[in-house]
């Protein structure tokens, strides 16, 4: 087979140094905030079974109907990689027999995700999500403490004009009935819907809100809203949550078009934004999933969570990663036994000084400069029986008597 050029698949990328840094302080900071917050992680296979999220997810959604790879094992099984990471967590805590933990169990968790999307500026085939997952209660606290969150991680990533949007389903019988009275009112104007919303009045009549066809959103601006119909304990349920971040000086918009992508969602809903983003505004998003345990083949368990997008977060933020600067560069002059600069080097590092050494063969002036370019406190010059100590800061040069004096000189400088 001829060879052609050899490039990342379409809709993927490859992160390296520089972002990786940003990546990981954005992740330490996750671990922080959240573990404060009672949070342990969770990791899961990154591919599962197909059928939890046909179940999981839902049979209708853009997701399990266009955007998953899916492939067969060689035993003939039907697998996926992950489209998003709730199923496969709720799947893990019934595997586990989580619910005999005392509840709520408070997950989180870092990793790729994958879906089949056309690929554009935030949008990828391969991204990375963070997320959380309270299981096991469906106090309204959980809600807003899943909220607050994400609203801490995006503000202390520096994130630019994030709105948060709110709303709340209700529950699978509010929303099948309501769902009943917006099929009657869609077929009653269907002349002026997009071609695509009306293929799907009846299997997914709420995603028609979703729709950015101008016909459709002047039918949508008059359709009968969910969160007028929600059931009493819904809508205390719902008040109690904005009571929580009101009191938490939270701001939101109260949404009753926010319709998201999964259709396991049960009463609290939301999505934050980011207008920093263009098209792709949703910058992370979640809510309440009270039904999917039990969907999966648990006993009845309400839970909440969310994900957002690593891209998306540092794509509209200032996460800044320290540099690296070695606190000293070990230099080789002449004939000089590497043997000796690498023993040093690893001493230093067991003395908790960062510490690299001439590996390229360049000349003393060269190392020198390398030294300079990669931020180096200092360098220890090993020559043929003698020992320097350069300060990179002021140019002055000392000699020492012994490996151990050099140390304390650089441990001195470092200091
Ligand atoms: P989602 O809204 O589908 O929710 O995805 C969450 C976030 O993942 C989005 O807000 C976005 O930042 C990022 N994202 C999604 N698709 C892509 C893509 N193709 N490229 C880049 N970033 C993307 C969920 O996945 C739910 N599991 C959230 C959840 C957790 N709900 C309850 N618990």
């Amino acid at each position: 087979m001829a060879g052609g050029k050899l490039q990342a698949p379409r809709g993927t990328f490859d992160v390296l140094p520089e972002d990786g840094r940003r990546r990981s302080a954005l992740r330490n900071a996750c671990a922080e905030l959240f573990g404060a917050a009672g949070y342990g992680p969770v990791e899961t296979p990154i591919f599962e079974s197909t059928d939890l999220f046909a179940r999981g997810v839902g049979e209708t959604t853009d997701i399990v109907q266009k955007e998953m790879f899916t492939f067969e094992d060689q035993g003939g099984a039907s697998l996926t990689l992950r489209p998003e990471g709730t199923a496969g967590v709720c799947r893990a805590y019934l595997e586990h027999g989580m619910h005999k933990l005392p509840q709520p169990v408070k997950l989180w968790y870092w990793g790729p995700f994958f879906r089949h999307e056309r690929p554009q500026a935030g949008r990828y085939r391969q991204f990375t999500q963070v997320g959380i997952e309270a299981i096991g209660s469906d106090e309204p606290t959980l809600d807003a403490e899943a909220i607050l969150l994400l609203a801490e991680l995006l503000a202390n990533a520096g994130a630019q004009g994030v709105r948060l949007r709110l709303s709340s389903l209700g529950t699978p019988a509010t929303r099948r009935d309501y769902s009943d009275e917006l099929r009657k009112y869609l077929h009653g104007r269907e002349a002026e819907l997009s071609q695509e919303v009306r293929s799907r009045i009846d299997a997914n009549p709420l995603r028609a809100f979703d729709s950015d066809h101008p016909g459709t959103q002047a039918v949508m601006r008059d359709a009968p809203k969910l969160l007028d119909r929600l059931a009493p304990e819904d809508a205390e349920h719902f008040a109690a949550v904005r009571a929580l971040l009101d009191d938490a000086d939270q701001e939101y918009d109260i949404d009753p078009a926010l319709v998201r992508g999964l259709d396991y969602y049960t009463r609290t809903v939301f999505e934050f934004t980011s207008d920093a983003l263009g098209a792709q505004s949703g910058v992370g998003g979640g809510g309440r999933y009270d039904g999917l345990v039990e969907q999966l083949g648990g006993p009845p368990t309400p839970g909440v969570g969310w994900a957002a997008g690593i891209e998306r977060i540092l794509m509209v933020s200032e996460v800044e990663a320290g540099a690296e600067n070695p606190d000293v560069y070990v230099a080789q002059e002449g004939q000089a036994d590497s043997r000796m600069a690498f023993r040093l080097v690893r001493d230093l590092r067991s003395r908790g000084v960062s510490a690299q050494m001439e590996q390229a063969g360049r000349s003393l002036k060269g190392q020198l400069k390398h030294a300079d370019r990669i931020g180096a406190r200092s360098v220890l010059i090993v020559g043929d029986g003698v020992l320097h100590v350069r300060d990179m800061r002021t140019g002055d040069q000392r000699d020492a008597a012994s490996a151990d004096e050099a140390m304390g000189i650089v441990e001195e400088l470092t200091a």
